[in-house]
């Protein structure tokens, strides 16, 4: 059976100002409903799986507890970092608390923030892939891809490798032209940020590639403390980890990778822009929520938290307000929220 590890440490800075660092988007629901953490778990419903590992920096842990016990989630195993250093160490820590007992799992690794709209297709993309899995593969689900995003990994997609195919290169986030190309080319597929491996495999590329993150989970898995249901991450230890996603630190760089198609209608909710091409629109093409009103507006999200907005002879435009902060962005440039939120950051 398979071991879900959810990731779910990520700030989601570019659904500012909706996600804040106290608030982030994958403890948000979009649509009023489960948060986007719920949606991920109970995803999984129908597949054989064991409890699930959960990792996400430590100051989210009452939030993660307490969306865990609303969907009757109660033996999961909460990995808390001290500090994020990204995807790469994560997965790392997760893999070594999955082996600690001399067990070897596949890990089904999930995004906490991902929009999948059909589940069958989505578990049958699921099975093939621990079927390439078992054969020691890194298993990637790609999705064909729609728009040239910028946001996404590419995948050169392979030779047949049945169920899936091989993978002749793994792209993070290529610049517009390069993301043009591929698009063009109908050889690539985005990589949906799922993957399916062998914990065992895991390790043995980032011992390959990074072998002084591998030294430091290690010394902060050693030093762990459980409080309550929480397992905590030793700090200084896990602090030594080089800052990398799995994109980057394994994706791009190991020779065992393969693919399995997924259609399923997955998307990332990643930025407003990718809400807004999925939410429901008026025929002018406005997406709303909250308290809003338009006129001679078209291709434009409103979306409102607390105050009446307006909106008057606008086009292609996100706006988002909220109590506190309100954006208003060119539609296709809302990947540059992150830029916004770094300078708040730096700029206190
Ligand atoms: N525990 C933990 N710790 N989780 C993290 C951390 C961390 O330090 N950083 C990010 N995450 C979580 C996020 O919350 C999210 O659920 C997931 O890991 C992916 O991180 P993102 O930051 O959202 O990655 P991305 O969207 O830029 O890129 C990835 O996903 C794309 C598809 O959505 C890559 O895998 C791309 O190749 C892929 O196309
Ligand atoms: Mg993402």
């Amino acid at each position: 059976s398979l071991l879900p590890v959810v990731l779910a440490g990520g700030a989601g800075s570019r659904l500012w100002p909706l996600s804040r660092q106290l608030y982030p988007k994958q403890f948000l629901s979009l649509d009023g409903g489960l948060t986007m953490l719920q949606k991920t778990l109970g995803r999984l419903d129908g597949l054989d799986t064991q409890a699930p590992i959960v990792i996400c920096n430590e100051e989210h842990r009452f939030l993660v507890a307490e969306q865990l016990r609303q969907i009757d989630v109660c033996d999961s195993q909460l990995l808390l970092e001290p500090v994020g250093r990204n995807t790469a160490p994560a997965i790392a820590l997760a893999a070594l608390a999955a082996t600690q007992d001399g067990e070897d799992p596949l890990l089904l690794v999930l995004a906490a923030d991902h929009l999948v709209e059909d589940i069958a297709p989505f578990h049958d993309s699921i099975k093939k892939a621990q079927s390439l899995a078992e054969l020691d593969y890194l298993v990637t689900f790609g999705v064909v891809p729609t728009s040239p995003e910028t946001g996404y990994g590419y995948i050169h997609q392979g030779a047949s490798l049945e169920p899936g195919f091989s993978v002749r290169r793994f792209v993070e986030k290529p610049d517009a032209v390069t993301a043009a190309g591929y698009v063009e080319s109908g050889e690539y597929l985005w990589n949906s940020g799922m993957f399916l491996f062998r914990a065992s495999r895991y390790l043995e590329e980032i011992a390959h590639f990074y072998p002084d993150m591998l030294h430091a989970c290690h010394q902060a898995m050693a030093q762990i403390k459980k409080d309550l249901d929480f397992t905590r991450i030793d700090k200084d230890a896990f602090a030594q980890c080089e800052d990398i996603s799995v994109d980057y630190a394994v994706m791009e760089k190991t020779q065992h990778a393969a693919v399995v198609p997924l259609s399923a209608r997955w998307s990332d909710l990643g930025a407003w822009s990718s809400i807004w091409e999925l939410s429901d629109k008026c025929e002018a093409g406005n997406s709303y929520h909250g308290d809003v009103i338009q006129e001679d507006t078209r291709n434009t999200m409103l979306r409102s938290e607390s105050r009446l907005v307006a909106a008057i002879g606008l086009e292609d435009l996100v706006i988002i307000e909220t109590k506190d902060a309100v954006l208003v962005a060119d539609r296709h440039k809302t990947q540059d929220v992150k830029k916004i939120v770094e300078r708040l950051k730096s700029e206190g």
